[in-house]
């Protein structure tokens, strides 16, 4: 199956559900939000889910792009990537946590085919704050599913303070053979997390506190990347559709191992979006993420070959990526700019190394030479331990 058809038949299963659809798009959160790009699919609807009414009214179904800077370390592995498409639903103070989860059940078994015995799920198991979540535990006994309690990963929040709830996580199997019968989400990472489904009833204070929000909400977000790679019946979501022509037209440009492979992929890919988005490069903030994924790409590329150069980078890839995500931007325009960064980093990584050259940086450096390379030479401290010891 089709991301496309994933996603049709996902949103089609909710409005059948009495879910309007929202518009889940820009990476970019409201001015006042003090993240630097949408994190999940419920960012966005904060003022809702703390009891603001919603024009379109108490369930809501979306297709939301995020993007989470504290995954980047984990990006080349099977299941992590920098931009990635999360499919969500909400109830704003309406229907309750089993309801959430029968439906889920209902799309993932009956919508898209998924055999029950290649689910698990985690629930809440209860900690100081609040009691065990015995709805969502007794909801998955009662279908056989196995079910598994935790304390930590079962609770979400999006930030140190606001909204934030107990919640069960839906497993699906990737192994090449059937799960074996004691295998747990925590203890065997084949199983593999798609679809969270939040019962989003606190808020948390500054002191770390709880108190109960006007409403009882569920937020759920299902990667649709993951999901789609599993549905394809591949074993990374750099093997599903989404990459298929990156996975075609990059090898042959630049041969690299497997996980430098991923990682241009993926930085490439979410470098394209993020401008697509109108993030332009920068030394602080948004453009600053946006720097580091064309800098760490162009790391990777030239470790083996500096000639390596963006300009090469089939311009098909942008297209392709600027109309995945509906952006109204010319693969021109995107790829003017990579090399633009491109020019930029050459040209700090050869002052670099002349700078480093002297004898005054032989040895270790301190705290006061970073600074100084960083004040008088516009040399990032990463850029400096890089050329020292790459
Ligand atoms: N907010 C939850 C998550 O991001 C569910 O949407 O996982």
């Amino acid at each position: 199956m089709k991301t496309e058809q994933i996603v049709r038949t996902f949103v089609e299963y909710f409005e059948e559900r009495g879910h309007r659809r929202i518009t889940g798009s820009t990476l970019l959160p409201p001015a006042d939000d003090p993240v630097l790009f949408t994190t999940s699919g419920m960012h966005p609807l904060t003022p809702h889910l703390e009891g603001r009414p919603h024009p379109l009214g108490r369930r809501l179904v979306n297709v939301q792009r995020c993007l989470r800077t504290t995954d980047l370390d984990e990006v080349g592995d099977a299941t992590h990537l920098t931009v990635f498409e999360m499919l969500g639903t909400w109830s704003l103070g309406d229907y309750e946590g089993p309801v959430s989860l029968d439906w889920g059940y209902g799309l993932l078994t009956e919508g898209l085919g998924i055999d029950p015995g290649l689910l698990h799920a985690t629930v809440h198991g209860g900690d100081d704050r609040t009691g065990p979540d015995t709805a969502s535990l007794e909801f998955w006994q009662d279908r056989g599913v196995p079910v598994e309690p935790t304390v930590h990963d079962n609770w979400w929040s999006n930030g140190p303070t606001g909204p934030c709830g107990p919640d069960s996580e839906i497993f699906l199997w990737s192994g090449d053979t059937p799960p074996p019968p004691r295998a747990t989400p925590t203890g065997d990472d084949r199983w593999v997390e798609v679809w969270n489904h939040v019962m989003m009833r606190h808020r948390r204070l500054a002191d770390g506190s709880l108190v109960p929000l006007l409403q009882r909400n569920i937020d759920t977000g299902l990667g649709l990347e993951r999901l789609a790679s599993l549905l394809q019946g591949r074993s990374s979501v750099f093997d599903c559709d989404v990459f298929a022509p990156w996975r075609r037209l990059v090898p042959p440009l630049w041969p690299l191992e497997e996980r430098s492979l991923r990682v241009v992929c993926d930085h490439l890919r979410s470098a394209v979006v993020v401008l697509g988005d109108g993030v332009r490069p920068a030394n602080t903030g948004r453009g600053y993420v946006l720097r580091r994924l064309v800098r760490r790409v162009l790391t990777l590329l030239w470790r083996d070959d500096p000639t390596r150069c963006l300009g090469d980078l089939p311009p098909e890839l942008i297209g392709h990526t600027l109309d995945r995500f509906g952006q109204d931007m010319e693969p021109y325009d995107v790829h003017r700019m990579l090399l633009e960064e491109e020019r930029r980093f050459r040209r700090l990584l050869e002052r670099g190394r002349r700078v480093l050259a002297r004898p005054r940086f032989r040895g270790s450096l301190g705290e006061e030479d970073f600074r100084y390379l960083h004040d008088t030479h516009g040399l990032p401290r990463d850029l400096v331990t890089g050329l020292l010891h790459g």
